[in-house]
């Protein structure tokens, strides 16, 4: 099919939470090498790009005046060095795990069900019971807006960290993700810590097969389908706070859970633990609600506009901010 841009393309589809915005310009990417027509449309025309996956992390609150670059190339490929594994960007994420299990190469399946495509993954260092993206990446190829060339980024170039890469800074929204390379073990590597996972493998052999379906049935059993109702799974980073501010949070809510990280004055704590504190669950505004069973999805419950999901967000981080002293940030791209 020759490379077309549409114009004036209704994004109900493209995003998860199913919102109902209309972009200006729309490229669906199948060959990258379109990717230089594209750029130039944009440039002749001083059009803003915005480059999207499945749209499972992402927000619109307005109409994008500019052009999108809905990337949908496929591939994937095993390399001759053993383990590695190259995926298109566009290829479905948790496709790629069930992929990589039935060809017995591990790591990733404590990150089967994430929404999103492989080329969405490194840009927010996907992670989830207690693994993450960075841990199995090797590089990417990026086309860059600014140039128009292709090249390739290590994974010092990515500057990975919890829910953040280079992608979200200023000087990455010019780079086009097109591939992915992983390194996976040949042999089972099981990480089996985090609290909910170690509770639903009780009674059961540990294999990559068995977490997998762990992973799956406590997502299935916690995080609403954004096919069956509009979401973007957690709203909210989880925060990282001192050791000191834990300990005087912890003198009034001794029960706040709190995880180690990397730095030993620094821990995490589970936004949706404080935002229950705080009677969220269940709460509606507008067309927007948090979800019943998770304080820290939001979801489209009744044809919700960008704007009642942003309002309903601005008041339950008002209410952490207030009752915790701790600014919650949105893990949620919003545009
Ligand atoms: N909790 C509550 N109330 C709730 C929900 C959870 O008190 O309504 C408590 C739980 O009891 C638990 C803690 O909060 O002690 C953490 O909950 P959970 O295991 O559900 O994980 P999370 O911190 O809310 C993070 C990721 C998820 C990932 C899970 C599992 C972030 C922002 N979110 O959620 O990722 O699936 O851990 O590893 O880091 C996503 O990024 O979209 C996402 C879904």
């Amino acid at each position: 099919m020759a490379f077309e841009i549409q114009e004036q393309v209704d994004l109900t589809p493209y995003n998860s939470f199913g919102v109902s915005q209309v972009a200006a310009y729309f490229a669906d990417i199948q060959d990258p090498a379109d990717l230089s027509q594209a750029r130039e449309f944009a440039a002749s025309k001083r059009l803003s790009v915005l480059v999207l996956g499945q749209g499972s992390n992402t927000l619109f609150i307005n109409d994008f005046p500019g052009l999108i670059l809905y990337m949908n190339n496929r591939g994937r490929q095993i390399l001759p060095g053993a383990g590695m594994l190259r995926a298109a960007a566009g290829e479905n994420w948790h496709e790629l795990v069930m992929f990589c299990l039935q060809n017995s190469l591990y790591g990733i399946e404590n990150l089967a069900l994430i929404p999103g495509t492989v080329g969405a993954a490194p840009i927010q260092n996907i992670g989830a019971y207690g693994v993450e993206l960075d841990q199995f990446f090797v590089e990417l190829e990026v086309f860059d807006l600014k140039t128009g060339e292709i090249r390739h980024m290590s994974k010092a170039d990515c500057q990975f960290a919890y829910r953040d890469s280079i992608f979200k800074q200023d000087l990455g929204q010019k780079l086009v993700v097109l591939s992915v390379t992983l390194q996976l073990s040949l042999e089972p590597v099981l990480e089996i810590g985090y609290t909910g996972l170690k509770d639903a493998l009780v009674g059961q052999e540990a294999t990559p097969q068995s977490v997998f379906d762990a992973v799956c049935a406590i997502r299935s059993s916690k995080l609403p389908d954004p096919k069956q109702i509009g979401n973007a799974g957690s709203f909210f980073k989880n925060p990282v706070i001192s050791r000191s501010k834990l300990v005087s949070l912890r003198e009034l809510y001794p029960e706040l859970p709190a995880w180690d990280t990397e730095d030993a004055e620094l821990v995490k704590i589970p936004a949706a633990w404080l935002l229950d504190q705080k009677g969220w669950k269940g709460r509606q505004r507008g067309g927007a609600a948090v979800h019943e069973d998770h304080a820290l999805v939001l979801v489209n419950r009744d044809n919700a506009s960008g704007e009642d999901v942003v309002l309903l967000a601005q008041d339950m981080s008002s209410s952490v901010l207030q009752s915790f002293g701790i600014a919650l940030q949105t893990e949620v791209r919003i545009i």
